[in-house]
């Protein structure tokens, strides 16, 4: 009872925070202290986010890219309208066929730095399944960077700890120069959650 309020207490205080300055969702701080980290994202570069609803971290990415940066949000669900002018979104289904082809259309032929996959299934709270549903979802978002990342490009993948990810990490570091773990503060201790975070495609 007491750590589920202090776990609740401490998702509010992200959230007013998020609400003060302006971001639509928490996950917003997730992006800034991995960007801190490990400077991912500099002036002028072009950031993919896939399973960006809200846009929390699209917006961090857009003040970070600035004016001559592009950001593009893709998920399922509808976009509320960006007052960023450097945001476009894509309302796509990452499992799709035809998702490359939808950002590759809105890239208009611009190379792609960073892709992020913060993509969640919905949760049905029994692990094994939220597990596979996960790692299904972080799997496709790694085959679609695959695709679209430039050369010395980066990924940041929401995963779960499990075997699977230990597998895909083996396949990342065949593709990557450095690859790391990173778990944000703003992460419950409870829960499995990571993100997957490589720089310097080959
Ligand atoms: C944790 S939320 C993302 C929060 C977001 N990164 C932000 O900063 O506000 C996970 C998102 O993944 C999206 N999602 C789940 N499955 C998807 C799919 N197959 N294709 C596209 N988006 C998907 C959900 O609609 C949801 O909006």
């Amino acid at each position: 009872m007491t750590r589920n309020w202090m776990l609740e207490a401490r998702r509010d205080v992200y959230r007013r925070r998020a609400r003060s300055e302006g971001y639509r969702s928490r996950a917003a701080y997730k992006l800034l202290e991995a960007d801190k980290k490990f400077r991912l994202i500099k002036d002028g570069a072009v950031v993919v986010e896939l399973g960006a609803w809200p846009g929390g971290m699209s917006q961090v990415a857009s003040r970070m890219v600035g004016p001559r940066g592009l950001v593009v949000a893709v998920d399922i669900k509808r976009f509320k309208k960006f007052e960023e002018s450097n945001i476009i979104p894509v309302e796509a289904d990452i499992c799709e066929e035809d998702v490359v082809s939808k950002i590759i259309e809105v890239l208009n032929g611009r190379q792609v730095d960073l892709l992020i996959s913060d993509a969640s299934p919905k949760f049905t709270g029994v692990r094994e399944v939220d597990v596979i549903k996960q790692m299904e979802l972080t799997e496709k978002a790694y085959r679609i960077a695959l695709e679209i990342v430039k050369k010395e490009g980066s990924i940041m993948l929401k995963a779960f700890e499990c075997d699977e990810l230990k597998l895909l990490e083996e396949e990342v570091k065949r593709s990557f120069k450095i690859v790391k773990r990173f778990i944000p503060s703003a992460t419950r201790k409870t829960s499995s959650e990571l993100y997957l975070i490589a720089q310097g495609k080959i």
